[in-house]
């Protein structure tokens, strides 16, 4: 962690994009505006989509204001479908929608999502806020099934054969599973077997997935079927962190009264990508390619990751606003760059690191007119990291147990590009569930250790011999407020 936090103030070099989509892009612009096609007329209705509706679901899996960004982002998607033109009945929100009128929000009733960004938050629907955020209602909604909605506005996906979807996810993450603000945690077999379900009942033409997360590979590595007309990207490959970005002190900086990140690399490069180009004109492909450049942060994977595709990749061709919308101000916008507009590199934050970061930022700013303020904010910080290394020496110490002082690797261990992360996703559920019950929940933070019980799981560990293991380590670890009968299991 603590290279993280010295790598990330490393100034790097200046790396330049080269554009060589440039000559063909400026000829197409001269072969558009001379011959347009009927599917590149001005208007955006919905007949251009085959007769089709486009959905929308959009779920940002955090809460808390040091998470600021993850709602920010599914805020600013939301902005962006609504202008090219998707209904607000056809875009189901999930966020848990404790920023906007947090006291820490130094503008009150407002989101940004860029330092010199316009307010996405006013008219973003409250679908499912708070406690509605789970993964059941998550579920419920992709397969139109209103009767199994719990809470919420009852809002689902009630799409048709001919109808598109589009799925952005922005959060935490782990190998194998996605963040949720409740309890329990999206495990990426249960997402897939939700997907798998919709693709049986004939509940859509074509669906693209875009994640954010850390790891958000995993979700798809090796489970992910070719043959469900689903094109999939995440912001990461199955073993890597994702960034967060426009973060105080950085650069660029969120202007000087935030204390957090406004955003996550991959995300705000998707959605700048899309705001600033034709995407009658522009390709799922073309924006997976510009992403994954900027997503690397230009080659630089200390402080980028490696943007990653699953799924059906006959999708890529298609054009972008099947998906997205095509906003009429956008009409002159070339498909791509055409002149040399790279966009900067970012300085970014460790998703992991950004709740401490965050944390620091409040410390650091808090007056020293009110010490038992900062004295509590101090405590919260300690707090975090006793457990963080908690977590992170008993998960060594069970390695030890199970495998030996010498094997402690195989809880590290990496499998084959796809293979999935685990064979047995129950038994990997069962092992978080043992472990938790003896060490306290795993948090946002130790959704990093899922590689851990995966391979718990793929060498044959009982639960018996797991369950003595996690006794023997945290025997007497009093987790306090982290235990889950207070946050409840993580699976
Ligand atoms: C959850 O949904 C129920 C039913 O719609 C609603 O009464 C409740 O206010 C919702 N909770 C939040 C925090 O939005």
């Amino acid at each position: 962690m603590a290279t993280k936090y010295s790598s990330m103030l490393l100034l790097l070099p200046f790396l330049l994009l080269l554009n060589i989509q440039g000559t063909a892009s400026r000829l197409n612009s001269f072969y558009d505006s001379v011959i347009r096609l009927p599917s590149e007329s001005e208007s955006a209705e919905n007949d251009e989509v085959g007769g089709g509706t486009r959905w929308a679901v959009l779920i940002a899996g955090s809460s808390g204001y040091g998470n600021y960004r993850h709602q920010a982002d599914v805020c600013h998607a939301y902005q962006l479908l609504r202008k090219g033109g998707l209904k607000e009945e056809n875009i189901v929100v999930f966020m848990y929608d404790d920023i906007a009128n947090n006291e820490l929000n130094p503008r009150p009733g407002i989101i940004i999502n860029h330092p010199q960004g316009q307010d996405v938050y006013a008219g973003v629907p409250k679908d499912y806020t708070g406690e509605n955020v789970t993964t059941h209602n998550l579920y419920a909604v992709i397969l139109g099934d209103k009767s199994k909605v719990k809470g919420g506005s009852g809002k689902v996906i009630n799409s048709k054969p001919d109808d598109r979807i589009f799925i952005y996810y922005a959060d935490h993450g782990g190998p194998g599973v996605l963040g949720m603000p409740n309890t329990p945690i999206l495990y990426a077999m249960d997402f897939i077997d939700v997907l798998k379900k919709k693709h049986a009942s004939g509940g859509y033409k074509k669906m693209v997935i875009y994640v954010e997360a850390c790891e958000s590979g995993s979700i798809f590595e090796g489970i992910m079927p070719k043959d469900m007309n689903i094109y999939v990207t995440t912001a990461s490959n199955a073993q890597e962190a994702s960034w967060g970005t426009y973060c105080p002190g950085m650069d660029p900086s969120p202007p000087p009264e935030y204390i957090t990140c406004l955003g996550d690399l991959y995300s705000v490069a998707w959605m700048e990508d899309s705001e600033t180009h034709n995407l009658k004109r522009e390709s799922v492909q073309q924006q997976y390619q510009s992403v994954k450049d900027r997503t690397s942060n230009f080659n630089n994977y200390e402080l980028g990751s490696h943007v990653m595709e699953y799924g059906d990749t006959h999708i890529k061709p298609e054009k972008l606003y099947l998906y997205h919308g095509f906003d009429p101000a956008t009409l002159n916008f070339p498909p791509l760059n055409s002149k040399l507009e790279a966009p900067p590199r970012m300085d970014v934050v460790n998703q992991r690191d950004a709740d401490l970061f965050f944390m620091w930022q409040l410390y650091k700013r808090s007056s020293e007119d009110e010490p038992q303020k900062k004295t509590h904010i101090m405590n919260q910080i300690a707090e975090t990291t006793k457990h963080r290394n908690h977590l992170d020496s008993t998960m060594k110490l069970i390695g030890v147990f199970l495998f030996g002082p010498t094997k402690n690797s195989v809880l590290e261990s990496v499998r084959e590009p796809g293979l999935p992360l685990v064979d047995d996703w129950t038994c990997l559920k069962s092992m978080v569930r043992v472990f938790e019950t003896h060490c306290g929940s795993l948090t946002q933070y130790g959704m990093k250790h899922m590689r851990a019980f995966a391979n718990i799981c793929n060498n044959g560990v009982s639960k018996a011999s797991m369950e003595e293991a996690c006794i023997a380590a945290c025997g007497g670890y009093d987790a306090g407020q982290l235990h889950p009968s207070n946050l409840g299991y993580s699976a």
